[in-house]
């Protein structure tokens, strides 16, 4: 024993005094991460760091394709050892196969191994996935509300931990980058991606971004602020179409959502695939630069989105070629290019830029360093691996938090004659396309991008939920909408009818929808069952506010919007339905009346004529009691102003109310929105109970973009009274 210990002495002597055998400093975790990068970076050929700003999806080592199957160890070998590329994805859909979490960790794994053990300098891998709702490109990971329907439950700290738990899955997989938060906003519903985001407004996106990235990244996964910016704009509502934005709104209301990831530390941003006022953002150095970088402060990676690069010369004409397009991009911040559509042009073309001086290699050390940084930041370097044994377990179907998510979405827009809850039904029947289709209630990115194959996640249907989820003695009947006659037979030995109507799930252009409205059978299938005279209660399941016929409308007794409520929904409507839970979901949009006006949002500017009010409110939303509010007092401080507002339950029930506080503003010798969320606050109260809430609202909140029609200068609080409104109190409050 003395003998080895002597031996173990020496080595350590001399390895520690002869700095060539020695551990090189960049592997040392004790060092400074600074240091770390700068030394790796010292050590690195120009490939090896065009390789780092170079992303490739899974397939390409799989088929070096677009065919997914097992790795191929020659492709591994190409790509990861010889070219060096930093990072992998899967695109929507794009997995190990079988597809399991145990597959998902043993894939990762094997690409990681080849990048470290083999790589000259043993740099890990990244490797990243959309987990926009769940790990959700993983069978057997339960799905999550999509975002719009996390939105409506104004619950931060809920979003919070849902977006831990996912870290964790991801974690477990050795997925540690992820393409999530959306921090666009859903400000036209035509928009094929209205439902990934949080809804139309800055604070509320803002503060359920910021959850989001808090709980991904306590798991030590990279969140992405995505598309940076001016994404959900698109003219004509048509996904990647031209947008243009006033600088006044581009500050005042789609960077504040991102200023929020950032403050909550994001590690990554996404650029946005469109262009804004005339410039492809993928090559706007104002926008990914001067603005995110010089004026919002972020240090982290850049990453394109999918072949954006090429796209400058493919889709926007505005790059001669692609050694242009680079040149722009490159130049422009993006760090990382996500799926060139030629991997070996892409590094040729970028060394070649570099060789000629068009891109410096000070602009590579800097994008290279900062996925070098990245890795660090996510302990790579000490862990690359993850215990493949354990992803089963960690991927586990997370029933109870899923299903706590979908009830606080669940929005009730109509309860007329106080239809719901169902307590009086003997017999229920259950009918429409979105009581037995999974698909439906997964909606897009659901273990395929156009969420397809959605059925395959875990959950049960609404039929089934309501099945299973009925009390004692109540029957719940199906009948298949398709079949009029049988219909007509089962709604007459029923007592009430819930209709389950919906979309096809969809994802990106695909689910650009320009009139709001569902196929005409939905509509069709509602006016059959108002010729049949029992009590009906509408459940939509739906990414988008929707557009219905006055007549269609009309039939429902009560309405529930349950957005895209993932694995829980067929439990969380049975609990909503028959009384279990007290539904207290708030639109986080405005549900138009008409479609012709969107876009149309409750901070629209003051409107010169009277336009078609609309629908349903942004914030709107009914409950099984009813809520009363006195403000009390407001006083403007230093930096915030405060709201002092008792709330009663007046119902007998209990209950959730989410209180909102807006601001309208005094004339500033500029336009100013009509009201605009300035603070808001969820609270649960028993029957006849009251609580007095202390709203506090940051002055920021209040800021305008002073100066004439292109000021380009920032938002900043212009002193005057302004008139703060809960419900239908207000209260003035002179702001300095
Ligand atoms: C898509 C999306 C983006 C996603 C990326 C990778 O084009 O625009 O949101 O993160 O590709 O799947």
């Amino acid at each position: 024993m003395i003998k080895r210990w002597r031996f173990t002495l020496a080595c350590a002597v001399l390895l520690g005094s002869c700095p060539a055998l020695a551990q090189p400093l960049y592997k040392d975790p004790a060092q400074p991460v600074e240091k770390r990068v700068a030394d790796l970076l010292a050590r690195m050929t120009l490939e090896e760091k065009l390789g780092q700003m170079t992303q490739v999806a899974v397939s390409k080592l799989m088929s070096d394709g677009w065919g997914l199957g097992p790795l191929k160890g020659e492709l591994l070998e190409r790509y990861l050892v010889q070219r060096g590329i930093g990072s992998v994805l899967s695109g929507g859909g794009m997995g190990p196969v079988p597809n399991t979490p145990r597959a998902w960790a043993e894939m990762t794994n094997a690409i990681q191994r080849a990048a470290v053990e083999k790589g000259r300098l043993g740099i890990p891998l990244l490797y990243g996935v959309d987990a926009v709702h769940g790990h959700n490109n993983v069978v057997g990971a339960t799905l999550y509300p999509h975002s719009l329907g996390l939105a409506a439950t104004w619950n931060p700290a809920l979003v919070e931990q849902v977006a831990r738990r996912v870290g964790q899955e991801l974690r477990a997989t050795g997925t540690l980058w992820n393409f999530a938060p959306v921090a666009d906003l859903g400000r036209d519903p035509r928009w094929g991606r209205f439902y990934e985001t949080f809804g139309e407004d800055p604070l509320l996106a803002g503060s359920l971004v910021a959850a989001t990235v808090r709980g991904l990244q306590a798991g030590r996964v990279a969140a992405t602020l995505k598309h940076f910016t001016g994404y959900g704009q698109p003219l004509g509502g048509t996904d990647r179409s031209p947008a243009f934005l006033a600088p006044r709104t581009l500050q005042e209301v789609w960077l504040p959502p991102f200023r929020a990831g950032l403050e909550a530390g994001a590690l990554t941003v996404m650029a946005n695939s469109g262009s804004l006022n005339g410039v492809p953002v993928h090559a706007s150095r104002y926008l990914l630069t001067d603005v995110l970088r010089g004026q919002m402060g972020f240090k982290g990676v850049v990453i394109s989105d999918w072949n954006d690069i090429d796209k400058l010369v493919g889709d926007h004409k505005a790059a001669a070629g692609f050694a242009d397009a680079v040149a722009m991009s490159i130049n422009a911040g993006v760090d990382v290019y996500m799926v060139p559509m030629e991997v070996d042009r892409y590094l040729q073309t970028l060394k070649e830029l570099v060789e000629a001086g068009r891109i410096s290699r000070a602009r590579v050390d800097e994008a290279a360093g900062r996925v070098l940084w990245l890795k660090f930041q996510l302990g790579l370097f000490e862990r690359p691996y993850v215990e493949a044994a354990e992803a089963e377990k960690v991927v586990e179907a997370q029933r109870p938090l899923a299903k706590q998510a979908a009830l606080e979405s669940i929005t009730l827009l109509e309860n007329a004659a106080f239809t719901l809850p169902l307590t009086n039904v003997k017999t229920l029947l259950v009918t429409g396309p979105a009581a037995t289709d999974k698909t439906m209630q997964m909606g897009g990115w659901s273990i395929d991008w156009q969420g397809k194959e959605g059925a395959k996640a875990p959950g049960a249907t609404v039929l089934e939920g309501l099945q299973k989820g009925a009390p004692q003695g109540v029957k719940v009947a199906y009948a298949d909408p398709k079949d009029a006659r049988a219909l007509a037979a089962a709604v007459r030995a029923s007592d009430a009818v819930v209709v389950a109507l919906g979309e096809k799930p969809y994802a990106e252009n695909e689910g650009n929808n320009l009139t709001g409205e569902l196929p005409a059978e939905q509509y069709k299938l509602l006016r059959d069952l108002k010729a049949l005279g029992k009590p009906v209660v509408l459940v939509l399941l739906a990414g988008r506010p929707l557009a219905f016929p006055d007549d269609a409308w009309l039939v429902p007794k009560a309405i529930l919007m349950a957005y895209l409520p993932g694995s829980e929904a067929g439990s969380a409507l049975a609990d909503v339905l028959f009384g279990r839970h007290n539904p207290s979901g708030r639109l986080p949009f405005t549900w138009p009346k008409l479609f012709g006006q969107v876009p149309f949002t409750y901070d629209r500017y003051p409107d010169i004529y009277p336009k078609a009010e609309p629908l349903y409110p942004f914030g709107y939303g009914l409950s099984y009691t009813d809520f009363t509010y006195r403000l009390q007092a407001a006083r403007a401080t230093a930096n915030a102003v405060e709201v002092d507002v008792e709330v009663r339950n007046t119902g007998k029930r209990a209950g959730s109310d989410v209180v909102q506080l807006y601001t309208r503003f005094p004339p500033l010798g500029l336009l100013a929105p009509r009201e605009r969320l300035v603070a808001f606050t969820k609270v649960n109260l028993e029957p006849g109970q009251t609580r007095t809430l202390k709203l506090t609202a940051p002055l920021d909140r209040f800021a305008l973009v002073p100066g004439d029609v292109f000021s380009l200068e920032l938002p900043r609080v212009l002193p005057g009274r302004y008139v703060l409104r809960v419900g239908e109190q207000t209260v003035g409050v002179e702001v300095r």
